[in-house]
């Protein structure tokens, strides 16, 4: 059997110089970008709920966001980088299909806030799975501050999506199952 061989990357035992540590700073940046984004996002589609509670939910993530902003530009000074956005992909999708849900749902429906809950779980898993590396990495490179600021972002987007399952629950579920489509 032909071995194929494979250059083995040059080493360092230098955190700042790794290939992990590069990993990281790109994902901090990409996520710093969603951040950035979602802050925008959020008030329009607090403005479209039906609902007082959902709207009420959108609107302290909201400022729970700006905050989580705030936190990485000082996990990026606590690592001693500028703190840079770089476009998300992912996350501008997410968004683009909430934006899409509230266009293709009626105004004043709860339909259309059984349709923002689903837009905004995505939301909040895609964080809680970031948020989860991003924390796993600071620690794995001795970023200890860094992984705490990181720590704490991810539990506010656990309790963020739990609260949304809640509200679902709580009735939006059933009384949009009774709307006319
Ligand atoms: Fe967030
Ligand atoms: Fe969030």
């Amino acid at each position: 059997m032909a071995t194929t061989k494979v250059k083995a990357p040059e080493q360092t035992n230098n955190v700042q110089e790794s290939a992990l540590n590069e990993l990281f700073i790109d994902e901090l940046k990409d996520i710093y970008w969603a951040e950035k984004h979602l802050s925008k996002a959020l008030p329009k589609m607090a403005k479209a709920a039906t609902s007082d509670e959902l709207r009420s939910a959108i609107e302290n993530h909201q400022s729970e966001t700006e905050r989580q902003i705030i936190r990485l530009e000082d996990a990026f000074a606590s690592i001693g980088q500028k703190a840079v956005a770089v476009k998300c992909e992912a996350m501008a999708g997410l968004i683009k299909e909430g934006e899409e849900i509230v266009a293709e749902t009626e105004k004043g429906s709860i339909t259309r806030d059984a349709g923002i809950i689903s837009a905004a779980q995505k939301i909040e898993h895609y964080e809680i799975a970031s948020y989860g590396t991003l924390r796993t990495l600071a620690s794995v490179l001795g970023y200890d501050h860094a992984a705490e600021l990181l720590d704490s972002t991810l539990q506010e987007e656990k309790t963020c999506d739990g609260l949304l399952t809640q509200i679902a629950e709580a009735g939006i579920n059933q009384a949009s199952k009774a709307e006319k489509a």
